[in-house]
């Protein structure tokens, strides 16, 4: 298993030139880096340029491609929406579901975010399945139901016993756990709770798809990872990637952190 920097870029660059003057400094950081897998999020109108871009033109490896979102219909009457088929087709390999931002300004549920899961399974996409408590439910210790209830209901019927579609169909999602307190606000989880949410969240996965071994499940921490407090958390040797808002749009942070990852070896895992 790789260590993952995944780079969400949100709604940025603002235009595509820049996009690829970015996606240029990004890709040979990752070059440098090839024992962490990096994974550059896009908005969806880049994605087809710069994926086109890297496999036929410049081929960065150690690189690969992951949407912000994606819709659960296959095709037809959704006017605005992108289906994970269309995502696979230009050049993704991932997709993050179930970003905090979207459940706050776009009305995301655990019940629509279920349905995006197995359609980006089926399509052959790895969904990022973002999960995490917002300040007020850690105050009042509320951390590890709000992470049960997430994890249940976003991944009901994604493996278990009664899934909608065959279980051989789906490989077990990636998880990533962003405290909504710690994303963009500069006040990073601090890498002993950060892990101990992981290690719920490992434990949780063990139980819904009756793995016997938890260390089977990638799980990435994300909100407020840089430079400098990347370290903390590779060294807990229990978290198996970041997921990186700001950071990411700084391809001198995004690689400091890749080599702070590739430098160091996570207890158990191959980095
Ligand atoms: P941040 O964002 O790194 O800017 O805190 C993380 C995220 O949105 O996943």
């Amino acid at each position: 298993m790789k260590f993952l920097v995944v780079g969400n870029w949100k709604m940025n660059p603002q235009s595509l030139s820049e996009a690829n003057r970015l996606f240029d400094s990004v890709g040979a950081e990752a070059e440098k880096n090839k024992n962490v897998q990096a994974i550059i999020c896009p908005p969806f109108i880049y994605i087809p340029v710069l994926a086109g871009l890297s496999a036929f033109a410049k081929g960065y490896d150690g690189l690969a491609f992951g949407s912000q979102d994606c819709f659960w219909e296959e095709k037809g009457a959704f006017t605005g929406e992108i289906s994970a088929a269309m995502l696979k087709d230009s050049g993704c390999e991932y997709v993050i579901l179930g970003h905090s931002e979207r459940r706050r300004y776009f009305g995301e549920t655990d019940e629509t975010l279920n349905k995006k899961i197995k359609a980006a399974l089926l399509a052959g996409l790895k969904p990022i399945l973002c999960v995490g408590e917002n300040d007020e439910q850690r105050k009042n210790g509320k951390t590890e139901d709000v992470l049960r209830n997430q994890l249940e209901n976003d991944l009901k019927g994604v493996s278990g016993p009664n899934p909608q579609v065959p279980s051989s169909k789906f490989q077990v999602p990636v998880v990533a756990y962003e405290p909504v307190w710690a994303i963009g606000t500069g006040n990073a989880c601090e890498p002993k709770p950060a892990l101990s949410a992981v290690l719920f969240i490992r434990k949780i996965l063990t139980r819904l798809f009756n793995r016997q071994n938890p260390e089977n499940f990638q799980i990435l921490y994300g909100g407020s990872v840089n430079a400098k407090n990347a370290v903390g958390y590779v060294k807990t040797g229990g978290i198996n990637g970041f997921l990186l808002g700001g950071g990411s749009l700084d391809p001198k942070e995004f690689g400091e952190i890749m080599k702070t990852a590739g430098n160091l070896k996570s207890a158990g895992f191959e980095l």
